[in-house]
């Protein structure tokens, strides 16, 4: 007897349905739209977006659903059990094509003209399910040609469709009024809101998200057609927070960065910094050859010449004063290959302690024993509180603040805590303005009222932490009372934000390293361990971490690149030879720096004030034309691809360490590529040893932390308080 097979039951909270005699099993809730493209079935759309709440604005998406009278929008209607769709029946693609006809009927024949042609969701469209030829023959509606929104965003007002992608995006993302609509109907027009100025720093996402040519990039208007342009995925060095972009080119010129989505770190949104920043690589002023003084005059030289020349006099400095006389500072947004080759110059080929990257990372080591961040940039999204101690992520890693924000909105309780007014204030549950100076105070008092009033988690603290007792014998003094009368705060608002940082449910801990003023840092991180235990920020949904701010600061920190005891090259004593990489103490206001510096060697992009001043002078070479990896504030470690060629005689960054290296020591710098650098950073530093290179082209992988189990005391977590000489009313 042939049994009949039965079906697998599906899974819960799931629903089934049918989409072009398709059977599909997907999440309840789904919209029609995603769940057809999670079989593989495309719903034309023009005003959905996915990471924007939809609107059905422009009936695009319209499909036949059995039992329903009217066809309906797929982007708006959740799937049901049992549904029969049909996306693709002649009701359907009649209206889709009228649609499509409508839209037309306005739209100027501009394609040969338009900078999206070619890559233009209603070019694509109306070749798939457009009508062919236009019913319409009256005249178009017409403006003048495109009208800046800003200096970097020109609007076509006639070619736009009204999907309100841009003004949604504002408004929803980074929380900005400054687009909206004006007039009724077919009247409608996108405008800057009266009073305001489009001035938000993530307005060039609106280029991305316009379906049709209404938006454009000015920078970018005419000097490209897609086609034309080579795309090689990258990584943005502007900030910590590593967001991917393509680096796009033609003749060698870098013309556009774009968003190249990687959703755990960025959400495919960009900052404008991020996306706009790009001319300086194509700058005709960049410095092309190496330079070596003569005669008091910097003059071009053979690559030979000034490598010897440098090498020769940072060996007659190491013999004639001591190896630390020799110093080196390289920058925070140099890769990891070119980090981890530096330190090796400086302390295998010239045994000097004397060098450090810039701007140089506060140490913050967490209860992990790491200096690294706990849970990641994806994980504040499904966050109960988040606390930000003096950090301001809209200023200092912009996208991040988006994330921030999508957090809130997904029901997270945002306690902003900081000197001035922050852009998250008004999404915060509550904004608190504390000077620098008073937030290890801030701190302190409410680690103490979270354990006086009992309200942590006992299970959590007294099976994976030690040292609560005397860590509370220090915190006693840290009344809310007294912190009111530092802070300037009522004691009944300081008590009930740190009762609501108590509540149950994952937690976020996210502080500034350093601040400003007269701090003791002890105290500060002390106060930071503790709190980030107390509220549970430690725990393994939870995310605790001291913001870095540059694109490898992270890096810096992991390989090490920070002199040990007072050897640093700035701020200390000046070494007698400075090799310094991407840094420029002059521009930034610190010639002190270089008080006592008898031979400098300086490489950089540009003839900089402190390039002025070298003896040697090397080319560097921007982000777009080098090969490696940077680790973003996650710990997240993300290969960049050169898309360009330097300019001139300019090589690679870890080319010249390299060869310096060469001439200073007889064995350890025969490296070939930043790959065989990478192989063995690998093979000397544990935590990245665990990395496939493979995957950190691919969205790139985080280091993993100690195991949670592994803290400090045991297995345990320390509370540090206790560990603080003097003890309370420091
Ligand atoms: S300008 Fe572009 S994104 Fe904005 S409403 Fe018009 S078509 Fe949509
Ligand atoms: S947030 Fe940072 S990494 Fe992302 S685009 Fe902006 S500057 Fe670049
Ligand atoms: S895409 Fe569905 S109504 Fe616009």
């Amino acid at each position: 007897m042939v049994q009949e097979a039965t079906k697998p039951a599906a899974p819960p909270n799931t629903v089934t349905l049918t989409i072009d005699e398709r059977e599909i099993t997907v999440p309840k809730g789904t919209l029609l739209v995603e769940a057809a493209k999670s079989a593989g079935i495309d719903i034309p759309v023009f005003c959905y977006e996915p990471r924007l709440a939809p609107v059905g604005a422009c009936r695009m998406c319209l499909v036949e659903i059995e039992k329903m009278p009217r066809l309906q929008t797929a982007c708006t209607t959740p799937v049901a059990d049992g549904m029969i769709v049909r996306t693709n029946a002649e009701k359907s693609r009649a209206a889709q094509s009228d649609v499509l006809g409508m839209l037309l009927a306005n739209h100027p024949l501009d394609c040969p003209v338009c900078d999206k042609g070619g890559e233009c969701p209603l070019q694509d469209t109306t070749f798939n399910y457009g009508p062919g030829i236009s019913k319409f023959i009256e005249p178009k509606r017409t403006f003048p040609k495109p009208i800046p929104l800003s200096p970097l965003i020109a609007l076509d007002r006639e070619r736009c469709i009204m999907c309100y992608r841009c003004v949604r995006f504002q408004r929803e993302i980074p929380g900005d009024e400054a687009l909206t609509v004006i007039d009724r109907g077919s009247h409608s027009e996108i405008a800057v809101t009266e009073g305001r100025d489009f001035d938000s720093p993530f307005s060039g996402n609106t280029i991305e998200l316009c379906p049709v040519g209404a938006l454009t990039s000015i920078p970018f208007r005419f000097r490209a057609r897609p086609w034309d342009l080579t795309k090689v995925p990258s990584v943005c060095d502007k900030c910590s927070v590593g967001c991917n972009l393509n680096v796009e080119y033609r003749n060698n010129a870098v013309l556009r960065l774009t968003a190249h989505p990687n959703p755990p770190v960025d959400d495919g949104w960009l900052c404008d910094h991020g996306r706009f920043t790009y001319d300086y690589v194509n700058d005709k002023n960049r410095i092309d050859r190496p330079l070596i003084r003569r005669n008091g005059q910097l003059v071009p030289a053979t690559w030979d010449e000034a490598l010897d020349l440098a090498a020769q006099r940072f060996r007659d400095t190491a013999d004639r004063a001591g190896n630390d006389a020799v110093g080196g500072v390289i920058s925070a947004r140099a890769t990891n290959e070119e980090l981890y080759l530096f330190g090796k110059l400086f302390r295998g080929a010239l045994g000097s302690q004397a060098v450090d990257h810039y701007p140089r990372t506060g140490s913050a080591i967490g209860p992990f024993g790491v200096d690294a961040l706990h849970g990641s940039i994806e994980a504040l999204e499904r966050m109960g509180t988040i606390v930000l101690l003096g950090v301001d992520p809209l200023k200092e890693q912009p996208v991040l603040n988006l994330r921030l924000r999508k957090a809130a909105k997904n029901g997270a309780r945002l306690v902003v805590v900081s000197p001035e007014a922050n852009d998250l204030d008004p999404v915060a549950a509550h904004a608190l303005r504390v000077p620098h100076a008073a937030l290890p105070t801030l701190a302190a008092t409410w680690a103490n009222l979270i354990v006086t009033e009992g309200l942590h988690d006992a299970e959590f603290i007294g099976g994976r932490t030690a040292g609560l007792d005397r860590a509370r014998a220090t915190l006693v003094d840290f009344t809310v009372e007294r912190a009111a009368s530092v802070i300037g705060l009522s004691a009944e608002l300081i008590a009930a934000v740190g009762r609501a940082l108590a509540a149950q449910g994952p937690s976020a801990l996210l502080f500034r390293r350093e601040l400003s003023g007269t701090i003791d840092h002890a105290q500060w991180f002390a106060a930071l361990n503790d709190l980030s235990l107390l509220i549970g920020a430690t725990k393994e949904d939870g995310v605790f971490g001291g913001l870095v701010t540059q694109n490898n600061s992270q890096g810096a920190i992991d390989l090490g690149i920070a002199p040990e005891g007072d050897a640093s090259p700035f701020g200390g004593k000046a070494p007698s030879a400075l090799y310094l990489l991407g840094v420029d103490p002059l521009g930034d206001g610190r010639a002190e720096a270089l008080d006592g510096v008898d031979f400098l060697v300086v490489q950089e992009l540009f003839l900089t004030d402190t390039a002025r001043r070298a003896d040697v002078v090397f080319p560097a070479v921007s982000w777009a034309e080098k090969e490696g990896t940077y680790t973003n504030l996650e710990r997240r470690v993300q290969r960049i691809r050169p898309a360009v060629r330097p300019p001139g005689e300019a090589r690679p960054d870890w080319r010249v360490i390299r060869d310096l290296g060469k001439r200073l020591a007889p064995n350890g710098f025969a490296f070939t590529s930043p790959t065989a650098v990478w192989q063995e950073l690998a093979a000397a530093v544990p935590a990245y040893g665990q990395l496939s290179y493979g995957a950190l082209g691919r969205g790139g992988q985080q280091w993993a932390l100690p195991h949670i189990g592994d803290g400090n005391g045991g297995g345990r977590f320390t509370f540090r308080s206790g560990d603080l000489e003097g003890g309370a009313g420091r």
